[in-house]
C-alpha cells in the first residue's frame, strides 16, 4: 500500500453515517441529499434509454447530445458562449474533482484548501501524494467571510492547485464576484490550477446563480469549473457531473477518464440531457423549499443563546458552532444514539472547526423541525 492511501482515514461523515446508514429511525441530516426522489420526468428519460437499447460504452468524455445540453445550459444561465471542446463528463462531479486533482499535483507538490470544507477534497488531494494545508473563512460581522489577501499569503513556491467550493459545503459562503477576479490573476500569474467545485451554483436564496468562474476564465487560463446534476436536479443517485477546462486539456481528461471510469454511465446521461433541457421549474421548486427549511433552521438554531450560525447564504448546510460542544463526534455520536438524529461532526470539515456540526436541511419541512427539536434538546442536555 503506498503511505498516502494507509494514511487516508474515512471522513467523519461515513464514520458516524455508515453503521446507520439506512435506519429507518434516524433523521439523516448528515448527507449531502435531501428526501425528494428525482423527478418523473427525468427518470422517464433514462428509462427510456434503457428501453432503446443505450446500454454500450459511451464517449470518455461524454454523449455530444449531452455536452450539446451542457452548453445550452450554461450559455443561458450565465449569458456567455462556451467553447463545447471545454466541456468533458468523465462521470460524477466527484469524478471531475479526481481527474483535477490527479492532473494538478502529487508528491512534491502543495494543494491549497479554501475551508471549511467537505472532507473528500481533502482525501482526494492527499490521494495524490500531494502535500494540503488550508485556509480558512471566517465569521465577521455575523457572515462568512474570506479575503484574497488570506489566500494569496496561503500560497507557497510549490503550490500548484487551489480548491475553493463557493457555494460552500459546509458553510453556505458565496464567494464574490471580487474575489474569483483577485484569485484568477493569482493563478495566471503563479500558473496554479484553480479547481472552482460550483455544484452549489443554483442552490442560492438572493439569486438566481452563483457567481462564477465561468463567467471569467478565458480558455487560456489554468482553470478547472466542476459541477453537475446531484445537487440542483436532485440526481446523487446519478453519479453525473461536468468539468469546464481548458480545452487544450480534453485529451488528459479523456485519458484519465478512460482509467478511472471510461466514461459516465451511458443510461444516466439521458437523465441529464431531460434535467438540462426541461428541468428549470424543478430547480425553482426545489430552492424555493430549501429556502423555506433554511428559515426554519435559522428560526431554531439562529435563536439559540449557544448556538452561533451565519445565515447560509447558498447550498443546502447549517454548520452552527456550539458553545460548550465538548467534542463535536462525542456529540453527534450522542445526538445518533440517543436522538436518533444523524449530523456530520465539526471535526472533519477541515482545521479548527471541532466546535461545530454541520445539518443538511435539504428535507421536508416537518421531518426538520421534527429533528432540530430533537437537536436543541441534545444540546440543552449537554448545558
Ligand atoms: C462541495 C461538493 N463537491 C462535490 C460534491 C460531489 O457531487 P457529486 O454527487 O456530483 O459527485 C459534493 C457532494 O456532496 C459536494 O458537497
Amino acid at each position: 500500500m503506498r503511505p498516502e492511501i494507509e494514511d487516508l482515514e474515512p471522513s467523519g461523515i461515513a464514520r458516524i453515517a455508515l453503521p446507520r446508514f439506512t435506519d429507518p429511525d434516524v433523521i439523516p441530516l448528515w448527507i449531502g441529499e435531501g428526501d425528494t426522489i428525482t423527478a418523473e420526468f427525468i427518470r422517464e428519460a433514462a428509462k427510456r434509454a434503457i428501453d432503446e437499447g443505450h446500454t454500450f460504452y459511451a464517449h470518455t468524455r461524454g454523449r455530444a447530445e449531452l455536452r450539446d445540453a451542457i452548453k445550452a445550459y450554461l450559455d443561458r444561465v450565465y449569458g456567455i458562449d462556451l467553447d463545447p471542446e471545454r466541456i468533458s463528463v468523465p462521470g460524477s462531479s466527484m469524478m471531475g474533482i479526481t481527474l483535477a486533482a490527479q492532473m494538478s499535483v502529487g508528491h512534491g507538490r502543495h494543494a491549497l484548501i479554501v475551508s471549511p470544507n467537505w472532507p473528500n477534497i481533502e482525501n482526494t488531494l492527499r490521494a495524490t501524494g500531494a502535500d494540503v494545508s488550508f485556509v480558512r473563512q471566517r465569521v465577521e460581522n455575523g457572515r462568512w467571510h474570506l479575503d484574497a489577501q488570506d489566500i494569496i499569503a496561503a500560497v507557497r513556491a510549490d503550490t500548484h492547485a487551489i480548491y475553493i467550493n463557493s457555494p460552500c459545503n459546509p458553510t453556505g459562503w458565496i464567494v464574490p464576484q471580487t474575489t474569483l477576479e483577485s484569485l484568477l490573476a493569482l493563478c495566471r500569474e503563479r500558473n496554479i490550477v484553480l479547481i472552482s467545485d460550483e455544484v452549489y451554483h443554483r442552490t442560492v436564496f438572493d439569486r438566481d446563480v452563483a457567481p462564477s468562474l465561468i463567467t471569467l476564465a478565458g480558455d487560456d487560463d489554468p482553470v478547472i469549473i466542476v459541477n453537475g446534476f446531484s445537487k440542483a436536479w436532485a440526481m446523487t443517485g446519478w453519479r453525473l457531473g461536468w468539468m469546464i477546462a481548458p480545452a487544450r486539456y480534453a485529451t488528459h481528461i479523456a485519458v484519465l477518464s478512460e482509467c478511472f471510469n471510461t466514461g459516465a454511465p451511458s443510461i444516466m446521461q439521458f437523465g441529464g440531457i431531460a434535467a438540462l433541457r426541461d428541468g428549470e421549474a424543478l430547480v425553482e421548486t426545489l430552492r424555493t423549499q430549501y429556502a423555506g427549511a433554511r428559515d426554519i433552521v435559522m428560526e431554531v438554531l439562529g435563536r439559540h443563546p449557544r448556538v452561533a450560525l451565519p445565515q447560509p447564504e447558498g447550498a443546502f448546510y447549517a454548520f452552527p458552532r456550539v458553545d460548550g460542544i465538548g467534542s463535536s463526534l462525542a456529540f453527534a455520536e450522542k445526538l445518533l444514539q440517543e436522538y436518533d438524529v444523524g449530523v456530520a461532526p465539526g471535526y472533519t470539515f477541515g482545521p479548527d472547526n471541532d466546535e461545530h456540526f454541520r445539518l443538511c436541511f435539504a428535507q421536508s419541512h416537518g421531518r426538520l423541525t421534527e429533528a432540530l427539536g430533537r437537536i436543541v434538546a441534545c444540546i440543552d442536555a449537554r448545558g
